[in-house]
């Protein structure tokens, strides 16, 4: 327990990111025409190596020109370990246009590394004269960005979601797979002849949802590489949803609409959330700290499970 209050993660909608490299500018304008409500515009592993600058230059252009509506516009740059991830920075904020909100850092290890970022930003943001602050968010896909998951919450005002990446994780990790989430073949409990599927991302999802509950952040849910796979998908988002992820990635188009199904509290979730939060309210007016709702306790902690639901709910309605 502690006195402490946990701070509220921003409030904005985080149910779909979706991805586009910068080198394919054909696709920006439907990547703006689609439903997601966070637009990653990639500079880093989606970008060949030769075509860095042009991919910059693409961004930068349409960040201006492309009617993004309301949606959270963001690039994700080059890794600190790379010698682009400079350049990334400094062409977008002397460069791009207002309209930009966030800048993705990948493969964050440690504290330090969004530090690093932090500083770069802050100073070019002042020698602009830029009006917005621009946010970062982050990906956790080595074994040092778990290890430091905490630390790394806590490293920057300007913080404000997190992503897991499954396919870097598992490469830094080590594990057997080429499998980009989801259910793995090899991982499973047997009894009896019979397979169990088991999560392996479930630990590392849960370790980021505890880092960034406690320090205000977006938790979320990375890339799920088989896009013809929709049932293997709704499972793993899901799971997500299930054990406090705010979103998932699309790297397709057809992820978005699942996504965004998954992530929107259903209707039926929220009329049982607001009954719980009634039967609660009647029972506090007579006095009782507890009450039973179709057979089953609700207390204050019901109220406070019941509220996620409703104001999740409410923010996507907004
Ligand atoms: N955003 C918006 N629209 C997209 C899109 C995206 N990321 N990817 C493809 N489309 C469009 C295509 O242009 C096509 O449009 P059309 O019907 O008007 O011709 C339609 O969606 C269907 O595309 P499809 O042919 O199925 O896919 P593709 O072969 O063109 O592209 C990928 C497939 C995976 C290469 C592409 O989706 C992609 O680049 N995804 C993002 C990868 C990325 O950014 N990775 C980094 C994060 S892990
Ligand atoms: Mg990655």
């Amino acid at each position: 327990m502690s006195f402490r209050l946990q701070p509220s993660a921003p409030a904005r909608p985080n149910r779909c990111q979706l991805f586009g490299p910068g080198s394919r500018p054909q696709i920006f304008e439907k990547m703006a025409a689609s439903a997601a409500d966070v637009i990653n515009l990639d500079l880093e592993d989606a970008v060949a190596p030769d075509d860095k600058p042009e991919a910059r230059r693409n961004i930068i252009q349409a960040i201006g020109d492309i009617d993004w509506g309301n949606k959270t516009l963001s690039v994700r740059i080059n890794g600190l370990d790379t010698p682009y991830w400079y350049r990334d920075v400094v062409d977008l904020l002397e460069n791009a246009d207002e309209r930009l909100d966030q800048i993705m850092i990948p493969k964050v290890g440690c504290a330090a590394d969004v530090y690093a970022v932090d500083a770069l930003v802050t100073a070019i943001e002042a020698a602009m004269g830029r009006k917005k602050k621009i946010a970062l968010e982050l990906i956790i896909e080595t074994a040092a960005g778990i290890a430091h998951v905490e630390e790394i919450a806590a490293s920057s005002p300007r913080l404000q979601a997190m992503s897991l990446g499954a396919a870097d994780f598992a490469a830094s990790m080590g594990m057997q797979t080429t499998g980009i989430g989801g259910t793995q073949e090899n991982y499973y409990m047997a009894r009896e002849g019979q397979k169990y599927w088991s999560d392996p991302w479930h630990w590392a999802q849960t370790a980021i949802v505890a880092a960034c509950r406690t320090h205000g952040v977006l938790p979320v849910d990375g890339p799920f590489g088989d896009f013809s796979d929709d049932e293997g998908f709704r499972a793993q988002a899901l799971r997500s949803a299930t054990l406090g992820m705010v979103g998932k990635w699309a790297i397709h188009p057809k992820q978005v609409a699942l996504a965004n199904e998954i992530f929107t509290p259903s209707e039926a979730a929220v009329t049982e959330a607001r009954e719980i939060l009634a039967a609660m309210e009647e029972a506090q007016r007579t006095g009782q700290g507890a009450a039973v709702y179709k057979g089953r306790l609700v207390d204050i902690a019901s109220v406070r499970q019941a509220e996620v639901i409703v104001r999740q709910a409410e923010l996507i309605a907004k």
